[in-house]
């Protein structure tokens, strides 16, 4: 309902056309994310290791083809269909058309790759690696006047288009259920990291027939933004195997190489993959191994898709902390619409980079939402300490001598009423660590408590499963400072509560942004502190915003936008 009122108001916001279509666009792929919490709730009472296995089984029966422009869906889809039936099929654009095609039997696709030719190339040679990323070869007679299908939006909208569709809520509750709706990943772009990560699978398979590479990170955690990278692991001995097949009679082990370290062994298997993709993976460009960083990976892009991804092996513990994540992202709804306002806010005001560096990252400061949310009263969320002790014995896990172990049904966790309004949460958010004592505190979600820092770092968050590690050890006093200044400025301006009225004298030429939406102005990330912003207290801070939106030219969110778009992902 709120959102076609949108599209109406669409037409009387002097936006230009080109932001309308924009705006319309995400408008729709909010209400598509209606469906998709739709679809989420149907695996609620899945495991998180049960989804995972059902999309990875769904993408090894899927292909990622090459579409040219215009081209007919009906002649596309009947052609594909004289291999097998099709479960699902969508198309998106990036660097050109692709369709991804789901089909109902894994035969389908050696069917499939039994009728598609290597290209014959003038001039070069071809690496004939026979993939499941296809091209489409359409006869040029065929193509015209053919209808374009519907692509679906893979990149999230700038956050010119955010700030316009959040002033158009009603309430910040509002807002913020509206902005997961408008970042987070859809079904499809799911879909399409589950069937890359499995592409890459095929090629690190011709070394090691048995392996899987899994996503984690983002992708799976519930708190992926479109955009995000895809970060994966090379499981080669199956990280949810439970233990070693122990027998009491004769019994066989494989031979194996050994190497100097569990690192070494690592790096090595990386740095040969890292080759292979480089040079065999159709589509995979930009390769760089970092073999020496504390994980190391390979990053490189995956054009026909657009992802970063960044691969990585034996990162068992990484993979557990994305079902930690994930299980407290599916405890409460307000758990994630909080963690994607904050990492939204963070990045608008550069307090989290796509470039690796002292800043807080969007993990820690997921790590930091969920322990102020332990420290509700009543709390929103059980420690780990309590997750812990609801698991069964099947849930056991111990990684590298630590103890990961967490229940994975979540119809065990019996959570406290608490009826917390998300504009309380967001504002007490703020409040809550622009006054925390992080100069002797440490944040401690497996006990739910502060703790005395047991370093001097600036941030010492404990790493929830590695207990002596600090996932905020990079993060320097300067970054620390600017994050708990933004924290002050933005709970201020929320407790002046001018910004929480609405403002009902909206002009043709724009809608003021208000609530949530004002705090992603630029203005707030000036830096000056909360003293500077005490000084210029009288001002009020409609009229402050209404200078900025004068200042910055705002006119369909243009120059918010352009800022949006330098850095269209995190
Ligand atoms: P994006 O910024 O959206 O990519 O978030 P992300 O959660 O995927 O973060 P990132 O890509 O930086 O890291 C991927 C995953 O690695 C995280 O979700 C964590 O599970 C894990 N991770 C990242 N940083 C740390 C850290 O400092 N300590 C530990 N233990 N795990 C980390
Ligand atoms: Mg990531």
């Amino acid at each position: 309902m709120a959102a076609s009122f949108g599209v109406c108001r669409l037409f009387y916001l002097g936006l230009e056309p080109q932001t309308q279509r924009r705006l319309a666009s995400t408008i729709s792929a909010i209400k598509a994310q209606t469906g998709n919490k739709t679809a989420r709730a149907a695996k609620e009472d899945k495991t998180f290791q049960a989804i995972q296995e059902e999309r990875r089984e769904q993408a090894e029966r899927s292909v990622l083809i090459s579409c040219p422009p215009r081209f007919s869906e009906k002649k596309f889809l009947d052609y594909l269909s004289k291999h097998g039936t099709i479960n699902k099929h969508f198309f998106y654009s990036s660097y050109g058309a692709y369709a991804v095609v789901e089909f109902s039997s894994k035969e389908s696709i050696a069917s499939l790759k039994e009728n598609t030719n290597i290209p014959a190339v003038e001039h070069e040679a071809a690496v004939p690696f026979k993939s499941r990323l296809l091209s489409l070869k359409w006869p040029g007679s065929q193509s015209n006047n053919q209808p374009v299908p519907n692509f679906q939006e893979q990149s999230p909208p700038s956050i010119g288009d955010i700030t316009q569709l959040l002033s158009e809520k009603d309430s910040v509750d509002e807002q913020l259920q509206c902005l997961t709706g408008a970042l987070q990943l859809t079904e499809e772009n799911i879909s399409l990291r589950f069937l890359v990560c499995s592409l890459l699978g095929d090629i690190a398979g011709a070394y090691f027939p048995e392996c899987i590479i899994r996503p984690f990170g983002s992708t799976v955690n519930s708190f992926g933004k479109l955009g995000c990278d895809v970060d994966m692991i090379l499981d080669l001995d199956g990280i949810y195997a439970t233990s070693q097949k122990k027998g009491s009679g004769l019994s066989l082990e494989y031979q194996v190489k050994r190497g100097a370290s569990e690192r070494a062994v690592t790096q090595s298997i990386l740095s040969v993959i890292g080759k292979c993709v480089d040079q065999f993976g159709p589509g995979c460009v930009g390769v760089q191994k970092i073999l020496q960083a504390r994980c190391p990976l390979v990053r490189f892009s995956h054009q026909p898709s657009g992802f970063q991804c960044d691969l990585t092996a034996n990162n068992r513990v990484a993979m557990k902390s994305s079902e930690l994540l994930f299980l407290y992202g599916q405890l409460d709804p307000r758990v994630r619409h909080l963690v994607f306002s904050v990492r939204c806010w963070a990045r608008v005001h550069n307090i989290t980079s796509s470039i690796p560096g002292a800043w807080i990252t969007n993990f820690t400061l997921t790590v930091m939402v969920v322990f102020f949310l332990q420290q509700r009263n009543p709390p929103i969320l059980p420690t780990l300490d309590q997750l812990k002790d609801l698991a069964g014995p099947s849930d056991k896990c111990v990684i590298e001598g630590n103890d990961c172990t967490i229940v994975s049904d979540l119809s065990k966790i019996t959570l406290q009423k608490n009826t917390d309004t998300l504009e309380k949460l967001l504002q007490e958010f703020f409040e809550f660590y622009g006054n925390f004592p992080f100069n002797k505190a440490s944040i401690n979600i497996r006990k739910g408590k502060e703790q005395t820092k047991p370093e001097t770092t600036a941030l010492y968050i404990q790493n929830p499963f590695e207990t002596t590690l600090n996932v905020s050890k990079n993060v320097n006093a300067t970054q620390l400072e600017r994050f708990v200044k933004l924290c002050q400025e933005s709970a201020w301006l929320l407790q002046k509560r001018e910004i929480l009225n609405r403002s009902s004298s909206q002009s043709a030429e724009s809608v003021l942004p208000w609530g949530f939406a004002a705090l992603l102005l630029p203005s707030v990330t000036s830096g000056t502190g909360v003293k500077s912003r005490r000084k210029r207290k009288l001002e009020p801070a409609s009229s402050r915003i209404k200078n900025l939106l004068d200042s910055l030219k705002i006119k369909g969110g243009e120059t918010v936008a352009k800022k949006g778009s330098t850095n269209p992902s995190r």
